[in-house]
């Protein structure tokens, strides 16, 4: 036998973002990060994944931080390496969809201020919520990844994969990833998956899974087998649980073999060393939850993701009505055929969620819908894979005609009006979009930021007065 091709697996490090999102719900500060970005700038990783996703609201909401600055920072700390973000497509960061120019403004301020990879995804993998995002990131100069959200389903075709992949090729991104949010990507399946895809388009291949269900080490490895480039881990004080592979398991795994990373163990070590004591902390502190860590076998069961299960339980809590999560997790998948079988991601998972809690709990099927279901089905969110079922659009809107264009395409220009309500705090451009995404939130945040300035100047005019020691 003739020798092996050499291929080297390269790892994305969530360790900035997706790893404590899912750990200790976003509320690393930027105060813990900056430490070690010198360390981590060594590695030699693919990318280090640390903006997006939730990061920008906890930054205003919780931790008080201007989530731009953190990226400035954290820019200025990455000599070597790529810094991704999560975006979700038309949405950006928040839960509706925005004009184009909000859109394009947003992409063109993420890479001004440091962001070279854009990981875009859609709650219902309709393409058509891409288009603005990637082609603005292109326009930047940025890598403009699409993530496919990845479900179970008679949709699901290895055909689907195929053909999704291949107009993704043609819509002009840079490269594909799996997006497994609920860890329903079981090994062997994940072979067939990355199969399907590499059949479909030459672009590279980035696996994201969370290991919820115990399973992401081994459906890794059957990926990379496959074919797959780019795996996305996490270093391991923030890995497993429902959190990624840890990244040095990944990286022992290949050694010795085609798919050697080639990075240094005892640098890796280091920078665990680093946040193993945080990680301690935030056990002690109750950030982090033990029930977050273990295996959690339910996601596989019922094929909801982890974050859904725990939703419905609070939702029912609130009702008193506990003892019927049984007949709603056998609703949800209903709801779902009847929604056309979207994959249950934010915020399609809240909306079919919410719908099978209301079932149940109104002992009639869609006897009452909210707006958002109401939206869904009137074709707002996008198209789904399979159609709705045409008896629950006629109860839910009546005749009201469902939209079948790109729904951004029925949005006037926002950006203008943002602009002009963000007037009175505005101390930067991106602000405007901190506004767009939070309205209220920002607020709060802007009004922070002016008296912690205030504070500021005055301790530093009392000290040009001689009123303190300098
Ligand atoms: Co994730």
């Amino acid at each position: 036998m003739s020798e092996q091709i050499k291929k080297p697996v390269k790892i994305t490090d969530t360790i900035l973002r997706d790893a404590h999102q899912s750990l200790i719900a976003t509320r690393m500060p930027t105060s813990i990060m900056l430490p070690i970005v010198d360390k981590l700038d060594q590695v030699g990783y693919n990318a280090v994944e640390c903006w997006g996703g939730a990061t920008f609201d906890s930054c205003l909401r919780f931790l008080k931080e201007d989530p731009w600055e953190r990226l400035r920072a954290l820019r200025a700390g990455f000599k070597n390496t790529k810094l991704q973000m999560l975006l979700r497509g038309q949405n950006l960061l928040g839960y509706s969809h925005y004009s184009d120019d909000v859109v394009e403004y947003f992409v063109q301020k993420s890479i001004a201020n440091g962001i070279d990879i854009i990981r875009i995804f859609d709650c219902l993998n309709d393409l058509r919520n891409l288009e603005t995002s990637v082609r603005a990131c292109k326009a930047e100069g940025g890598h403009a990844q699409i993530a496919l959200s990845y479900t179970l389903g008679d949709a699901y075709t290895e055909e689907y994969w195929m053909n999704i992949a291949r107009q993704i090729e043609e819509m002009g991104a840079d490269s594909i990833c799996i997006k497994d949010m609920a860890g329903l990507l079981v090994p062997y399946e994940a072979e067939k998956l990355v199969r399907a895809l590499k059949a479909g388009s030459s672009l590279p291949l980035e696996m994201h899974t969370h290991y919820t269900s115990g399973c992401a080490s081994m459906t890794y490895l059957k990926a990379v087998e496959a074919g797959a480039d780019i795996l996305d881990c996490a270093i391991s004080p923030f890995a497993l649980g429902t959190s990624q592979p840890a990244t040095e398991v990944m990286v022992e795994t290949f050694k010795g073999t085609p798919y050697d990373t080639g990075y240094d163990q005892k640098l890796l070590a280091e920078i665990a060393d680093y946040f193993r004591p945080y990680r301690e902390e935030c056990l002690e502190s109750g950030l982090m939850s033990t029930k977050v860590l273990g295996v959690n076998i339910k996601t596989l069961l019922y094929q909801v993701p982890g974050g859904m299960l725990s939703n419905t339980i609070s939702q029912l809590k609130e009702q008193g009505a506990e003892d019927k999560f049984q007949a709603v997790l056998e609703e949800i998948p209903r709801v779902r055929k009847d929604f056309g079988e979207p994959p249950l991601v934010t915020p399609s998972s809240q909306i079919v969620g919410t719908q099978a809690i209301m079932n149940v709990l109104m002992g009639e099927r869609y006897k009452m819908a909210t707006g958002q279901t109401k939206d869904f089905l009137a074709g707002k969110y996008g198209k789904t894979v399979k159609p709705f079922n045409p008896e629950v659009v006629k109860k839910i809107i009546g005749d009201t005609e469902p939209i079948t264009c790109r729904p951004a395409d029925l949005i006037e220009p926002q950006l203008e009006a943002f602009e002009e309500a963000v007037r009175p705090w505005k101390q930067q451009d991106e602000d405007t979009l901190s506004y767009a995404l939070f309205p209220q939130v920002a607020v709060e945040f802007f009004k922070y930021r002016d008296a912690q300035q205030k504070k500021v100047d005055v301790t530093a005019a009392d000290t040009a007065n001689g009123a303190y020691p300098v």
